[in-house]
């Protein structure tokens, strides 16, 4: 297969989800970056996202999805306890392999930190991460592989928003994430907020379409009921990815009743 040049070409038109080689996704980069340790911004999401498994019973979801999950192993951690199976998809050659061999080796120790914050939040994890992990099936593909109506909840995390500058592209990448889920499933997500094209390290320029709270309503409220977008402040620990925030959302997908049209 030819090698798609990752810098922005000189058209300037929007790059979108195609044009970037994701199987070379700079994982140990991204992880260094990002989640070697635990950052404030890391609190605020997995806080908010405990807060939503919290709502379930232990073993109360039959299956969850983790769209896009790349090399994050926190939302696995969290849909320890409510999920029963969770499907972490990944279409990144470089991330299914990390995440593989954290599952069958055994996690970074970077990460307990990372699970000892969801199992203080969630007490009904259990007390070895490992047996947490143990429902995660780790699956190759990218949201088109989606089957509608799979899941009890899906979660998302810097996806939509992080792989195209392409607005219509990020709408239909949200539209398969609210359709990955039964009618009424939890949709749960994180957005970088107004993050433009970034570069982890000192890699190519990965596209991303800076979207804001008014960006996520317009995709989301006519798809969903009880959408509720929180925000956690700007993370100055972080490298400077351009982004004012990270943006959280949970919603859930509309029942078939308030998708049938109103009888005539
Ligand atoms: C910015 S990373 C976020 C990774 C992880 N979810 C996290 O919380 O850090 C974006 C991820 O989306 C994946 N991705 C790219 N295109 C995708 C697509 N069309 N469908 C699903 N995931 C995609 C990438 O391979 C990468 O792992």
């Amino acid at each position: 297969m030819d090698r798609i040049p990752q810098d922005p070409p000189a058209t300037g038109r929007a790059r979108r989800n195609r044009d970037a080689d994701w199987d070379d996704w700079p994982v140990a980069d991204y992880l260094a970056e990002n989640y070697r340790r635990l950052h404030p911004c890391d609190i605020g999401v997995i806080r908010h996202h405990s807060a939503v498994y919290r709502r379930f019973a232990p073993g109360a979801l039959a299956r969850t999805l983790e769209l896009g999950a790349g090399p994050n192993l926190y939302p696995l951690m969290l849909a320890g306890a409510a999920g029963r199976a969770v499907d972490a998809l990944e279409p990144s050659a470089a991330g299914v392999r990390y995440l593989r061999e954290q599952l069958t080796r055994g996690i970074d120790d970077s990460w307990r930190p990372f699970y000892a914050l969801c199992r203080s939040l969630d007490p009904a994890l259990p007390e070895d991460c490992a047996e947490a992990l143990r429902r995660v099936r780790v699956v190759r593909g990218t949201a088109d592989d989606v089957v509608p109506g799979t899941y009890d909840l899906a979660s998302m995390n810097f996806v939509a928003e992080s792989v195209t500058e392409d607005f219509g592209e990020f709408t239909a990448l949200c539209e398969a994430f609210v359709r990955a889920v039964r009618p009424g499933g939890t949709l749960l997500a994180a957005f970088m907020e107004r993050m433009p094209s970034y570069r982890i390290g000192d890699g190519p320029v990965w596209p991303a379409c800076p979207v804001d709270e008014t960006a996520l309503r317009s995709v989301f409220a006519p798809r969903t009921s009880g959408l509720r977008i929180g925000r956690v402040e700007k993370d100055l620990t972080l490298p400077e990815y351009g982004d004012t925030g990270i943006l959280l959302l949970t919603a859930e997908a509309l029942t078939a009743e308030a998708q049938a049209p109103a009888p005539a």
